[in-house]
């Protein structure tokens, strides 16, 4: 008899756990690691966000909230489409879900029936291809390169049929590409000419330096949306993030909310409200980070590392490293990871976590840290990449 689920097989794991994993046994050892593989922010939890998860708990917050979330935390979301892209949105369109990653599982869910098709760009997420093996669909990744912006496109996915869904993601993880209105306009109606749904992940909004990244919903009011608090609102650990879906879609959204989680997380909620008084301290953030990304962008250059697209947003660089290896006589982006963290114990991650398209030859450096430790990274490698070469 077989134990577990044949279609765990083709669940791939996170490479960078393994990197993690390193990292952490070389930490036990004493050593200092430079730490560019982490994707989430370095800053703390904005002070008034804690204030108002110990008033939460003092107030006894702490039973099941409805299934689409707090009434008062959805009306502050939709007050905030209102301001940063002049869109209304229904609060009752709203849904507030265990992080963004939970939102992707209602997205999905109410989207996929057997080998439904999903489109989106490799390089890209990793999780998304795994969500949508689990629930039944069947992913399709488009190779994306520099040329393209690194960004889906109707010319990209000419060819490419029977889809149920295409995925966009802008701000990117890795690439830090960003889709501009045209290009979104564009897609989504090619999109719906052929009846397919759009699927917008917007986590890395509000981190943009170059332009504000644009919604989808300011093109196109039937898309679904997610997006959250881990990154621009530094919330990663409160696991809170939201969906948006038309309207006739929200009664199968709690329908499924009800049956995978209840409820996000009652504390989160009431701790989030507060958050959008802190956007100032929030905007500061993204200062620092288009400081390290400055920083990191020509030193990297600098190194030999090529960057043909200068991320505009989220806080990863995506690096081919094809001339470095060949340089080096170093096999693989994975290879040089590995001895990267070994001989000069700087953590970065591997081109191959975010699919297969070119994947051995790049790499991706997260900047969401300390500049001093960046500096201190650009040293070590430069330091590395003498006593190799
Ligand atoms: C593109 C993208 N989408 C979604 C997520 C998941 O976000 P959350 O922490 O809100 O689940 C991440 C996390 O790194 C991400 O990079």
């Amino acid at each position: 008899m077989k134990r577990w689920a044949d279609k765990l097989q083709a669940i791939q794991p996170f490479h960078v756990m393994e990197v993690l994993q390193r990292v952490k046994e070389l930490q036990t050892e004493g050593k200092d690691v430079v730490r560019l593989e982490v994707g989430e922010p370095e800053f703390a939890t904005p002070p008034k966000v804690l204030q108002a998860a110990h008033a939460a708990i003092e107030q006894d917050l702490t039973r099941y909230t409805p299934s689409l979330g707090i009434p008062a935390l959805r009306q502050k979301i939709s007050q905030w489409y209102e301001q940063c892209h002049g869109v209304q949105v229904d609060p009752g369109r709203i849904i507030i879900t265990p992080g963004a990653s939970g939102a992707f599982l209602l997205a999905f869910g109410i989207l996929l029936d057997e080998r439904d098709r999903v489109a989106f760009s490799d390089p890209g997420y990793p999780c998304y291809p795994n969500m949508i093996r689990l629930l039944g669909g069947e992913p399709v990744a488009v190779p994306v390169e520099a040329d393209d912006n690194y960004q889906l496109s109707p010319k990209k996915l000419d060819g490419v049929d029977n889809l149920r869904g295409v995925l966009i993601t802008s701000p990117a993880n890795p690439t830090g590409s960003l889709m501009s209105g045209e290009s979104m306009a564009e897609l989504s109606q090619w999109c719906r000419k052929r009846g397919i749904h759009r699927i917008s992940d917007e986590i890395y909004q509000g981190i943009t330096y170059t332009q504000k990244a644009c919604s989808l919903l300011e093109f196109d009011d039937d898309a679904i949306v997610i997006n959250g608090f881990s990154k621009f609102f530094a919330m990663t650990g409160w696991r809170l993030g939201w969906l948006i879906v038309p309207a006739d879609a929200v009664r199968s959204v709690e329908i499924l909310s009800q049956n995978l989680f209840i409820a996000a997380s009652t504390l989160s909620q009431y701790a989030a409200l507060a958050v959008f008084d802190e956007v100032d301290r929030l905007r500061q953030q993204v200062l620092c980070y288009d400081q390290n990304r400055q920083v990191l962008l020509a030193g990297l250059r600098e190194l030999g590392f090529r960057i043909p697209v200068e991320p505009a947003g989220a806080f990863y660089i995506y690096a081919d490293v094809k001339p470095l290896l060949d340089r080096l006589a170093i096999p693989s982006a994975d290879e040089l990871c590995h001895r990267l963290l070994e001989e000069a114990l700087v953590a970065i991650t591997p081109g191959r976590d975010f699919g297969q398209f070119r994947a051995s030859e790049h790499v991706r450096l997260s900047y969401a840290t300390d500049l001093e430790r960046i500096q201190e990274g650009l040293r070590r490698m430069a330091q590395f990449l003498a006593k190799v070469g």
